[in-house]
């Protein structure tokens, strides 16, 4: 199995009170599928991407990734992890707003060091891919909400992570880039096999994914046994 979360727990302190997000969330995910969890806002869905994208730790349960569980105390490991087989998408893009399109772009490659020639092929294989060949020396400025979330979503294969994790990815934009972003989406799980993690709230693209979760009370449901 490609992904296996059991019994995950998450709790935050505020002040005084212990809120208790995570209680218990049991998920297995095969490679190459696509699942969309949905669910009421606050309920955790970001804290969830968060564990298995390795940017928080769980207090409770473990994350088997690629066979092998992740262990949380070994920065070093975590941080391979994060750069090399995992891709990132969020509702706000997060790009760097003084660096142009292909700069944004090409950041996972220079973090990492990729050589000249390498780094040039994922730009030029990227860019076309996502159509932005005629953005890639443009600031992020002047781009559209579409064309941001794609230089983002560049940045997140750039690379080529097996799993992708998109936090709402589609929340700020309007219906024709949403549609836009899901079918690249689709490619990238149809042309590259990448298993995707999808939070949304919206239903009608949650239903193309393989498998719809609901997280509620901090546990996580399949959503085709409630309907
Ligand atoms: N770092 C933190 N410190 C304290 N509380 C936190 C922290 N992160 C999340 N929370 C709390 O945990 C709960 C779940 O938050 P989370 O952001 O995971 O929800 P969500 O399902 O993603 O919501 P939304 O749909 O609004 O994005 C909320 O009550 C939130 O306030
Ligand atoms: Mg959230």
């Amino acid at each position: 199995m490609f992904l296996v979360i059991r019994n995950l727990r998450k709790s935050f302190r505020s002040g005084e009170r212990v809120i208790e997000v995570l209680r218990g969330v049991n998920l297995s995910i095969e490679k190459g599928k696509k699942i969309a969890i949905v669910g009421p806002s606050g309920s955790g869905k970001t804290t969830l991407l968060n564990l298995i994208g390795t940017i928080d730790m769980p207090d409770e349960g473990e994350i088997y990734f690629r066979g092998e569980r992740i262990d949380f105390d070994n920065e070093e490991k975590l941080s391979e992890i994060r750069k090399r087989h995992i891709g990132f998408v969020f509702q706000f893009y997060h790009l760097m707003p003084e660096l142009t399109v292909e700069e944004n772009i090409k950041l996972p490659g220079l973090m990492v060091g990729l050589r000249e020639i390498e780094l040039k092929e994922r730009l030029e294989s990227v860019l076309r891919r996502l159509n932005l060949v005629d953005k890639r020396d443009s600031k992020i400025y002047p781009l559209s909400g579409g064309e941001r979330q794609k230089v983002a979503i560049g940045r997140a294969i750039f690379l080529s992570p097996e799993l992708l994790l998109a936090d709402e990815p589609t929340g700020n934009l309007d219906p024709e880039s949403t549609q836009e972003v899901f079918n690249i989406f689709m490619e990238l799980s149809r042309d590259q096999g990448i298993t995707l993690i999808v939070v949304t709230h919206n239903l009608e693209l949650a239903k193309k994914m393989d498998k719809i979760y609901l997280l509620k009370e901090g546990i996580l449901l399949e959503y085709e046994k409630l309907v």
